[in-house]
């Protein structure tokens, strides 16, 4: 697979909506890391909640995840797959009205989201907590973002269909699928509903819901990312085309089955939970597939990760993609999640995804897609990307090993027994043995914040054509 600066030129492709939503994606990762850092000081110094209902941690929470999962990351998917089935079909975005509709539908909708959500309007279902008119308006615009992807590849001048799409496309459908079922709501007034679902039913559709979002938002579709951008950096083929196929139909098959692993010990009947820890272990098995056919694709190639900081940024995205699919297994053992559910251990858990896995797999190929899209000649900066690259990797340590200790601390001393039967500490004491550790997250949030803030600079030297500071290393 090829792919040079000037490819893009083609006056085949239309890369507009690609532009915007590449720098959107910069945009919205600035403004959810932001909020992260607040509300991870928040829980550091409560007075930063300024008495005022919606600066609260409450409140600012949901507007944190969403605007990470939905805005930061929405925008880094939809920008790229357009951009990457434009070019594995050869062939211009079909309807590329409707895909400039489908930007700014997904701007509008973030925007009304952090209106509603500091202003206490939910329907408090987590990552879904968006009231219902705006759940319509999601629903619209992304049957229209699948018209706009789906039509691509129905008029690819190619015969084959590249496996990255089928993972975009794989996300496209089932997001679709999720979120119109988690959606059944009966509207009360203009701003209230009620969930279709009651009790334990409804508990079981919003963690399929929830689970499958991280399978196929937070997973499906930046392997779809990967699958691109990793080869083309590389400049080598993919390791395993057929490993690639199998990792697809296998996490397709098994992902859906392992949302209960959220419920333990709750009032969900047992089988299910036992269902979902079993199919949660055998979902480790195609992730570290996918895993190592990302990695071995540098294979022949090794040398460049010592000059290329871009590679490193792919590279260490996929061990962190690794490790949290190595942990998430294990947390959901049920007799490990006993000591690890509703601790922070499960805050370093998303946040090795999070961090580790999607921000950094998008921060990558953000920086291979951007110089090409705006038609550059490179990055005007590779040292500052160097530099970015070792304030994430340092950021999402410090972050991850903090909660670590913090949870496991948590959960022990949740379970010490006093030989009467009485606890052996009260709840403040446990909080107050998790501020040192809260301090040492903020820390690692700041350093990944930093190093976004030099991200935004060196886009913004790129795009202002400055010569490059220095030689790209890369061809
Ligand atoms: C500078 C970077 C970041 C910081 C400092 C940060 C901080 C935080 C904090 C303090 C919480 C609340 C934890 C709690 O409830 O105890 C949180 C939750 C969360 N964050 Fe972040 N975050 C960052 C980046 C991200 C990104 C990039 C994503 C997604 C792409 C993300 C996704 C989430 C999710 C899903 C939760 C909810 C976790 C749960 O309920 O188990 N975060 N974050
Ligand atoms: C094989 C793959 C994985 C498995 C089996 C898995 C399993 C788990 C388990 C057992 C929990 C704890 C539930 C609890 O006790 O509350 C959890 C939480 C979570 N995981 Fe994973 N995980 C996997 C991969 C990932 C990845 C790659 C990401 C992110 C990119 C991720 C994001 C999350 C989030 C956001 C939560 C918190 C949900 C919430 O309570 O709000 N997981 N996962």
């Amino acid at each position: 697979m090829s792919d040079s600066p000037t490819s893009v030129v083609n006056p085949d492709y239309d890369m507009s909506v690609v532009r915007m939503f590449s720098i959107m994606a910069l945009v919205w990762g600035l403004v959810a890391m932001t909020v992260g850092v607040y509300i991870a000081a928040e829980l550091c110094w409560p007075e930063l909640n300024l008495g005022l209902p919606w600066t609260s941690f409450g409140r600012l929470r949901p507007l944190h995840t969403n605007a990470a999962i939905f805005a930061f990351g929405g925008c880094a998917l939809m920008g790229t797959s357009f951009y990457v089935v434009q070019r594995t079909c050869q062939t211009r975005i079909f309807a590329p009205g409707l895909a400039k509709f489908v930007f700014w539908g997904w701007q509008a909708i973030i925007v009304a989201v952090a209106i509603t959500l500091p202003l206490g309007i939910t329907r408090s279902k987590e990552y879904a907590e968006q009231e219902w008119p705006i759940t319509i308006a999601i629903a619209v615009v992304w049957v229209c973002y699948a018209i706009v992807f789906f039509g691509t590849i129905a008029r690819r001048k190619t015969s084959h269909i590249y496996v990255a799409n089928w993972f975009y496309g794989g996300f496209i459908i089932t997001v679709a699928l999720l979120h119109i079922v988690n959606g059944l709501s009966v509207p009360v007034t203009l701003w209230k509903s009620y969930s279709v679902f009651a009790g334990a039913r409804d508990a079981m559709v919003q963690w399929w819901y929830g689970h499958n979002a991280v399978g196929f938002f937070l997973t499906a579709g930046f392997l779809g990312m990967m699958y691109y951008f990793v080869p083309v950096q590389a400049g080598r083929p993919v390791y395993s085309y057929r490993l690639s196929i199998v990792h697809f139909w296998a996490l397709i098959a098994v992902y859906m089955w392992a949302g209960p692993h959220h419920l333990m010990y709750t009032a969900l009947p047992d089988w299910t939970q036992s269902l979902g820890m079993v199919f949660s272990l055998i979902l480790l098995a195609p992730s570290w597939g996918g895993m190592i056919n990302g990695v071995m694709t540098l294979s022949g190639a090794w040398d460049k990760l010592r000059t290329d900081p871009i590679l490193r940024f792919l590279i260490v995205a996929l061990s962190f993609y690794g490790m949290s699919t190595f942990e998430g297994p294990m947390m959901a053992i049920k007799s490990v999640n006993a000591l690890a559910h509703y601790t922070n251990w499960v805050i370093g858990h998303v946040h090795s995804g999070t961090l580790g896995w999607v921000s950094m797999i998008s921060i990558g190929s953000l920086y291979v897609l951007i110089p090409r899209v705006f038609d550059r000649e490179c990055m005007y900066s590779t040292r500052l990307i160097n530099v970015h690259f070792w304030l994430s990797t340092l950021g999402v340590v410090l972050y991850i090993a903090s909660m670590w200790i913090a949870g496991l601390m948590q959960g022990l001393m949740w379970r010490a027994y006093n030989s009467d039967g009485t606890l052996s500490y009260t709840f403040v004491e446990v909080v107050k043995a998790l501020h040192p550790f809260y301090i040492g997250r903020l820390g690692g949030g700041l350093l990944f914040l930093s190093g976004m803030v030099l991200m935004a600079y060196n886009v913004i030297r790129t795009l202002q054509n400055v010569e490059p500071a220095d030689r790209p290393v890369t061809d």
